[in-house]
């Protein structure tokens, strides 16, 4: 079924810009993560119910080493170094998918990068 989406560049963004010049993104642009580890995407999203979602990582990665983010639920790490692998092009989007505990109302979902090379670039996330 098809969730809700959240656009990145809605999102809270630290060290990243919001870009839009690599085709194929949903919305109006994707965030590019700064290069470092550290930079982050935090998403506020609401669940009707508490208990289990799927949340679904939209993102492309140009470069052929892998760019992990540790994903983090209301503050606590749920998939440590996640692998977002390279995608074969900055316009070949692929979606990464981690299975979380939410509360009912609103709930935090971040992803940090884990390397220099920061994150991928991040299109939506899809609950
Ligand atoms: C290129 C690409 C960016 C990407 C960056 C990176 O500059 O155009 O979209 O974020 O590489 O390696 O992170
Ligand atoms: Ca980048």
């Amino acid at each position: 079924p098809t969730g809700t989406r959240y656009e990145a560049e809605n999102a809270t963004i630290v060290r990243g810009v919001v870009e839009s010049n690599h085709a194929g993104h949903t919305g109006t642009g994707f965030v590019n993560y700064d290069n470092a580890v550290g930079s982050y995407v935090e998403f506020t999203i609401t669940a009707a119910n508490a208990g289990t979602a799927t949340l679904a990582f939209r993102f492309a990665n140009g470069t052929t080493t892998n760019r992990p983010m540790d994903i983090v639920v209301n503050g606590t790490v749920i998939a440590a170094g996640k692998a977002f692998n390279g995608t074969g092009a900055w316009t070949t989007w692929q979606t990464a998918t981690v299975s979380a505990q939410l509360n009912a109302g609103a709930n935090t979902v971040r992803a940090t990068a884990t390397t220099a090379n920061g994150g991928p670039n991040l299109d939506h996330l899809e609950v």
